[in-house]
């Protein structure tokens, strides 16, 4: 007997208000994981699930990595927490020093925060800030994309483009405007990896410039590749015609990586890929393979040392979390590295490209499937909606899939794949397999 008090019972549910998830439906029939390994999860139900996620796009190694778990077990032991502000431990420096040298040259600095939503909060605090140090405070006005991911804090909310995750929220950041999307499924549906038409979609930006005068633009924030709103691939030539722009007005120009970064486009970083180097990119996710929070913004020399003009003993930005640089994370952070390197996992994606583009496109056909777009390890099945109501047919096919023995995840009517990057040839067929048969079933 203990006099502990009473505390509620284990299979209540009511507690827990789940993020981004229906939750009256879900309690109802509860989806429930209670193991990891590789690249599967165990139900509660006792059912392998195949991962064609990698959870939420950040288990990139894949489930349970020994090295990684035993690294943050090592260090729970050690040292636990340390203080983020005017303190430090060794371990963060040195996952700040590897993690710059696999960014693309001139981005040397790196800023720790505890996920992409606060990374994407950092970078636009970091470009008004920098514009401000410069003596230019009249650029504050932030431009974000149509149909753009940047989370869920208030920042991040301005300048993303989905609707749902905006009408809610009152007036939002003011000052923000957003160039047009690159989704153009007239001239581009079914085309493997990047699309060939809409590099000129970028030239809406001086559209923005006409209207507002460069000179009250700070910075432009886009994803490389727009993962959740539906999987958008950047069309030829569109990336370079952004960065000319942002070059010429003055404005810098932030990648959101969170989802492309670590190996999940075929190279470490989207940038690289892409061969556009922006002023600020922006992570989380994969850097520790999911399994501690944490994410970094890294920034190009000329606006880290736009920060370090003033005298020695004062803060150079005032903008910090308590858990930036945990050392939990941190070692995490470094074990993950350690796997990604030594198993090849930031070019795998671009090895297994061409395999995973034919599984993908071999769907084309099944009923209800009106475009399919991929690159590096990351699908897209859109599927045209139920008249009257958009998203249930793509949520069905998820619900399906999990009956099935496969994670899938969907966005509006579009079904978004991004499997851990150690995913094999023959479960690539398991996943494309059990997935066609879930859509010939579909209403
Ligand atoms: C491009 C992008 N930015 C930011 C975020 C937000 O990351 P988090 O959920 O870790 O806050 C996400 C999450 O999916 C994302 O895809």
């Amino acid at each position: 007997m203990t006099d502990a008090p009473e505390t509620t019972m284990p299979n209540d549910l009511s507690a827990f208000w789940m993020p981004f998830t229906a939750n009256r439906q879900f309690k109802q029939k509860p989806r429930m994981l209670i193991r990891a390994d590789g690249m599967h999860y165990t139900s509660s139900d006792n059912r392998q699930i195949l991962d064609g996620t990698a959870g939420l796009w950040c288990v990139n190694a894949g489930h349970r990595r020994k090295e990684i778990t035993e690294a943050v077990a090592r260090q729970l032991d050690e040292l636990d927490y340390a203080p983020a502000f005017q303190m430090g431990h060794p371990r963060i420096f040195e996952l700040a020093a590897r993690l710059v040298n696999l960014m693309p040259e001139g981005i040397n600095h790196a800023f720790f925060t505890n996920s992409g939503s606060e990374s994407v909060e950092t970078s636009l605090k970091m470009a008004l800030a920098y514009h401000r140090a410069r003596g230019e405070g009249s650029r504050f006005r932030l431009i974000g994309r149509e149909r753009g991911y940047h989370g869920v804090n208030f920042g991040g909310i301005s300048v993303g483009g989905m609707v749902a995750n905006r009408k809610m929220f009152g007036t939002l950041l003011t000052g923000v405007d957003h160039i047009r999307h690159t989704h153009d499924p007239e001239r581009n549906a079914f085309t493997k990896g990047q699309p060939e038409y809409g590099a000129e979609f970028a030239d809406d930006l001086e559209r923005l410039v006409a209207l507002h005068d460069a000179s009250t633009i700070a910075a432009v924030i886009v994803e490389p590749i727009a993962g959740s709103t539906g999987v958008l691939i950047p069309p030829r030539g569109y990336l370079q015609r952004l960065r000319d722009i942002c070059d010429r007005h003055g404005i810098l120009l932030i990648f959101d990586e969170v989802i492309t970064g670590f190996g999940r486009v075929g190279a470490p970083f989207a940038s690289e890929l892409f061969d556009v180097t922006p002023d600020i990119i922006t992570t989380a996710k994969g850097l520790t393979n999911g399994v501690v929070p944490m994410g970094a913004v890294f920034v190009r020399d000329h606006v880290h040392e736009a920060f370090m003009q003033g005298p020695d003993d004062v803060i150079d930005f005032f903008h910090g979390y308590t858990y930036s640089g945990n050392p939990v994370a941190a070692a995490a952070g470094l074990a993950c590295l350690d796997v990604y390197i030594r198993e090849n996992l930031f070019t795998r994606a671009a090895e297994l490209a061409g395999y995973w583009q034919d599984a993908l496109h071999g769907l084309k056909g099944l009923p209800h499937v009106i475009d399919i777009r991929n690159f590096g390890l990351i699908g897209a099945i859109e599927l045209e909606p139920i008249a009257d109501k958009p998203t249930k047919r793509a949520f069905s096919a998820f619900l399906a899939a999990y009956d099935e023995g496969l994670m899938i995840r969907t966005t509006g009517d579009t079904i978004a794949l991004s499997p851990p990057l150690i995913i094999e040839r023959q479960e690539i067929d398991k996943l494309f397999d059990i997935l066609t048969g879930v859509l010939k079933n579909l209403d």
